[in-house]
């Protein structure tokens, strides 16, 4: 944030008042507004906070316009071909790409916490049989404060450490779990000869009774869809996480919130979302009353997987995402399959049409990360779980980087109040 002493000057009932503004490295300039309601006595006003930044940040950019996502500055296209994602994962928690011993080193400590304790497996079993993964892994995380209390005292720099890296590791293991016990099979452990990816399908694909080969391009591919996801600045669940432990929650709470955030359909369930809409769809000829209902203002439904709030032009996750589902499609020898000859259409048809095209919607991320997922073989309440466990280093990262801020407050927004004013008290036999 430079210093170079520009201010903004607001004018309000006859008085003006001079708002400093600060320069970040990349992105627009930011008026502080700190002292607004000291100074003026207003507050300002911004629901979805579009015109908001709620903290500083040195973690990942998004350029909406230009359709460009960095983190610490590196683009997601380049970590997604030459890195993998727990080199991303270091890079996002410690600022820089490591060096081969301390990748290393990372890898071996991620690796040893993947299991997770014996006697967490009653919280699994306490669930209906039916109940949603994402519902078993926001109960789960939250429980973990229950089991790991050396890591739970924010202020201990070593315990966020080890808190950090108890999340990013067992999350593969609580997302499986969640799955296996969904479905009436025994719970996989984890095995520390295979990498993070390899693992976590192993653990949701694999049954005692059979040996299971991890097929190393669906691998890669689930490597790529973690990789993608990792992080995406300050979105609803990440604010979520920042809110929550702006109180002092301790992390695996915090993290439970912004597991529970991204569940909503407009968030981290837009991949579900996507998946059932394109089955409601059934058929390609079916496509336009679809088109033509998402254009409805009357009419609620929106095209899943398409538009986001901050890319206007493409999502850059997306482009990369594409490209892994083709590949997968045709290793699986499955691209001729009746659902995917849908979305493949679909986003033919509305990249061409005008509604679209003006308000700049674009096939976003979880468009295709449902069908790669579905050809992997995930159902489709699996989705969002994939989402957050990729997640978990933002999460988080930004929470760490939030506790070590000195600036560090309770977060607590004002509001419009639009109802009743002062009124006294009616006695129930008056009413
Ligand atoms: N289908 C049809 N119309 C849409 C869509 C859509 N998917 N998305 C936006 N619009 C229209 C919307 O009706 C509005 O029209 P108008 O200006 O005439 O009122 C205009 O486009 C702007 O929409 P908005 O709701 O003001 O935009 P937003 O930035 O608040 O919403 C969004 C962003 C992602 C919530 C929204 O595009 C959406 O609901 N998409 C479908 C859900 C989805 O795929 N979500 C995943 C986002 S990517 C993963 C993640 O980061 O979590």
């Amino acid at each position: 944030m430079s210093d170079t002493k520009r201010t903004a000057t607001l004018s309000f009932d006859g008085q003006s008042f001079d708002l400093p503004v600060y320069s970040p490295t990349a992105g627009p300039d930011v008026i502080d507004i700190r002292k607004l309601y000291g100074q003026a006595g207003v507050f300002t006003y911004d629901p979805g906070f579009t015109s908001t930044a709620s903290c500083d940040s040195t973690i990942t950019f998004i350029d909406g316009d230009k359709g460009e996502l960095l983190h610490r500055g590196y683009p997601i296209d380049q970590l997604a071909e030459k890195s993998h994602y727990l080199e991303v994962c270091f890079l996002l928690l410690y600022g820089y790409l490591p060096t081969a011993t301390e990748l290393e080193d990372f890898e071996e400590r991620v690796t040893h916490h993947t299991m997770l304790h014996e006697q967490m497996q009653y919280f699994f079993r306490g669930f209906r049989r039916d109940a949603h993964p994402m519902a078993i892994m926001v109960g789960v995380v939250g429980a973990m404060s229950a089991f790991y209390h050396d890591s739970t005292d924010i202020t201990d720099e070593w315990q966020r450490e080890v808190a950090s890296i108890r999340l990013i590791a067992k999350m593969p293991t609580i997302a499986a779990w969640a799955y296996k016990y969904s479905i009436g099979q025994p719970f996989v452990y984890p095995r520390n000869d295979l990498d993070y990816a390899s693992n976590f399908l192993r653990m949701c694909f694999a049954v005692p009774a059979e040996e299971y080969e991890v097929n190393p391009i669906l691998a890669r591919a689930m490597d790529r869809i973690l990789t993608l996801h990792a992080d995406h600045e300050q979105n609803a669940s990440t604010s979520t996480v920042r809110l929550a432990s702006s109180s002092g929650a301790n992390p695996f709470a915090c993290i439970a919130a912004g597991i529970a955030c991204l569940w909503g359909p407009a968030h981290g369930g837009a991949n579900q979302a996507c998946l059932e809409m394109l089955k409601e769809i059934g058929t390609p000829d079916r496509i336009p009353e679809f088109i033509d209902r998402a254009k409805d203002k009357d009419d609620p439904f929106r095209l899943m997987g398409f538009g986001h709030r901050v890319y206007k032009n493409t999502d850059p996750r997306a482009k990369v995402l594409k490209q892994s589902a083709d590949e997968v499609l045709e290793l699986l020898g499955v691209d001729n399959n009746p659902l995917l000859q849908v979305a493949k259409e679909l986003e033919k048809v509305a990249l061409n049409d005008p509604y679209f095209v003006e308000k700049k919607l674009f096939p976003n991320v979880d468009f295709y990360s449902g069908i790669i997922l579905e050809a992997m073989g995930f159902p489709t309440s699996m989705f969002t779980p994939v989402f957050a466990l990729s997640r978990t280093v933002g999460w988080v990262s930004q929470w760490k980087e939030m506790i070590a801020d000195p600036q560090n407050k309770i977060g607590r927004p004002r509001q419009l109040y639009l109802g009743e004013t002062l009124r006294d008290y009616v006695d129930i036999e008056d009413r």
